[in-house]
């Protein structure tokens, strides 16, 4: 029996009297490309924030390469193969750009290596270059406009070489043409290949986004949560057609 690259089972999340996330099971596979909708609040940041156990799950576990993870150290889990973006940017923003990139591959990993400055210094620069912001990689991150801030939080999660990269919102407070970039960068790296000195395979990719006819048209399946549960898990033609997600979206008796 093949190992799931990802397994989520019965993960649950309560904040004081609050279920944010109850009882929620998938799997991810390693080429995958998997979308995760749901109306505001449905508990999505929530459940990225307990895969990279920023969040310590109530219940529940996760699995990574057949590895138990649950409560491991982020960073661990970073070296383990899988990174995270956030919904909202906080840079170091008195930092360069290149720095605010570096800082996130500062893993006890990349150390090891011996030189490794010098990887870490490439790693940054490949990634800015990737993500189409190298030439701000000398300014303070202050002086980013907010597409470019997005860039660089992608740039720095994709310089750790993940092999499972968790995407909150990628596209949020994007301009129409600037989602079509990132959505074009987005397609390039799961295809691999270009960037990426250690994996000629790009990562797999879990995307929360809440434009929906962009996510559509890049995700292989879509798991659909409202009130913290799974209500679907599909591929975007039936999830778009399903009658308890379009509920979820518009409510009983909406129009
Ligand atoms: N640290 C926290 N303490 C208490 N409640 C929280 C905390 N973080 C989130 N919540 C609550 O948990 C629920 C899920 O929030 P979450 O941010 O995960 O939703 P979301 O699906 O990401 O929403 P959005 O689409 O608006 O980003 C919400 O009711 C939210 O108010
Ligand atoms: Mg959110």
């Amino acid at each position: 029996m093949t190992v799931p690259f990802l397994q989520v089972e019965n993960l649950t999340k309560d904040f004081g009297g609050l279920r944010a996330v109850e009882d929620v099971s998938f799997t991810i596979d390693r080429n995958e490309v998997v979308g995760l909708i749901g109306p505001n609040g449905a508990g999505k940041t929530t459940l990225i924030r307990l895969l990279m156990n920023i969040l310590k799950p109530t219940a529940g576990k996760v699995t990574l390469k057949g590895e138990d993870i649950t409560g491991q150290k982020t960073a661990k889990i970073v070296n383990k193969g899988m990174a995270s973006t956030f919904q909202v940017v906080k840079p170091f923003r008195h930092l360069p750009v290149a720095a605010n990139v570096m800082v996130a591959c500062l893993s006890p990993k990349t150390k090891r290596k011996g030189e490794w400055v010098k990887t870490v210094e490439l790693r940054a620069l490949d990634a800015l270059e990737f993500c189409g912001i190298a030439d701000l990689a000398l300014e303070p991150a202050s002086v980013l406009s907010h597409g470019d801030l997005k860039r660089l939080e992608l740039a720095r999660a994709i310089a750790t070489e993940p092999e499972l990269l968790l995407l909150d919102e990628p596209f949020g407070g994007l301009s129409p043409a600037e989602t079509t970039l990132v959505a074009g960068s987005l397609r390039r790296l799961h295809k691999g290949g270009r960037f990426g000195r250690l994996h000629s395979e790009g990562p797999a990719m879990l995307i929360v986004e809440h434009k929906l006819s962009e996510l559509m048209k890049i995700v292989d399946r879509v798991i659909v949560i409202n009130f913290g549960k799974v209500i679907a898990i599909d591929v975007p033609g039936n999830v778009v057609k399903n009658k308890d997600v379009i509920e979820a979206y518009i409510g009983k008796g909406g129009k």
